[in-house]
């Protein structure tokens, strides 16, 4: 079985909200990935609203007919949306006001009672829920305890260390391949408890690889290159270019 690939439109709304005006269009964005053969389109709603909207949210929710999955931290605010507009999924992320982008894996363990009654609401409502965490054992089996279905292994250390071609030779080749392993065990892990597991951030055409080859991780959300690929050549040949990617088993 292969990987499934969720595109994150994200960068589609930070075009967007450049301008603050109408185009690009989300909606567009999500209907070509959909054609192009993506399983599922991710955006996260952020507090600060930095590109997707609520209303993006609501119009996707009638749009997206593979799967929709929103990123969101777990406060009642969010989960209020969620509860209203009813993703297939909702993946609790951290977060906080001055990141570029998500800062590593949300600390289950030190923020349990939180989460466990966000992912309560969100599962009493028919949502299933995964969790953005770093491949750490402890933070796994907080994850289950807290009663999430999937868990999403942060990839940002893989990613930083695999971003350059220096990085890929001697030491730094060393270094990814200790982290590649360290994906894998908590890949294996996760499984082993019965969970769904997925992965993501930073990943690109090039890193996709060596990640692709552990077939415990059934799903991959992969926004920023897949984006940036497509401002040369088109939204729809990047999204294929990137399911052929995650292929490699
Ligand atoms: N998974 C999660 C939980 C994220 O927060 C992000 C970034 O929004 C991604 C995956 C995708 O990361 P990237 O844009 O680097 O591919």
């Amino acid at each position: 079985m292969t990987a499934k690939l969720n595109v994150n439109i994200d960068h589609v709304a930070t075009i967007r909200e450049a301008r603050k005006t109408i185009e690009p269009s989300i909606i567009t964005a999500a209907v070509i990935c959909e054609q192009a053969g993506a399983n599922g389109i991710t955006v996260h709603l952020r507090g600060d609203r930095r590109h997707i909207q609520d209303r993006d949210i609501e119009l996707l929710r009638d749009v997206v007919t593979t799967y929709l999955n929103v990123e969101m931290a777990a406060t009642e605010e969010m989960v209020g949306i969620a509860l209203r507009t009813k993703p297939d999924a909702v993946s609790l992320v951290p977060e906080s006001p001055n990141e570029v982008t998500t800062e590593g894996g949300l600390n289950v363990v030190d923020n349990f009672e939180n989460v466990k009654d966000a992912v309560t609401k969100l599962r009493d409502a028919g949502i299933f829920v995964s969790i953005f965490i770093d491949p750490d054992t402890e933070q796994i089996n907080a994850a289950k305890g807290a009663g999430a279905q999937q868990v999403e292994l942060c990839t940002a250390e893989y990613a930083e260390l695999t971003l350059s071609s220096r990085a890929a030779h001697g030491e730094g080749e060393q270094k990814a391949a200790a982290e590649t392993e360290r994906i894998r065990t908590a890949a294996i892990h996760a499984k082993s408890l019965g969970m769904i597991v997925a992965a993501g951030h930073g990943l690109t055409y090039r890193n996709i690889g060596a990640l692709s080859a552990i077939t415990e991780i059934t799903e991959f959300n992969i926004g920023h290159n897949i984006i940036s690929r497509s401002v040369f050549v088109g939204l729809n040949q990047a999204v294929r270019e990137m399911i052929e990617a995650c292929q490699n088993r």
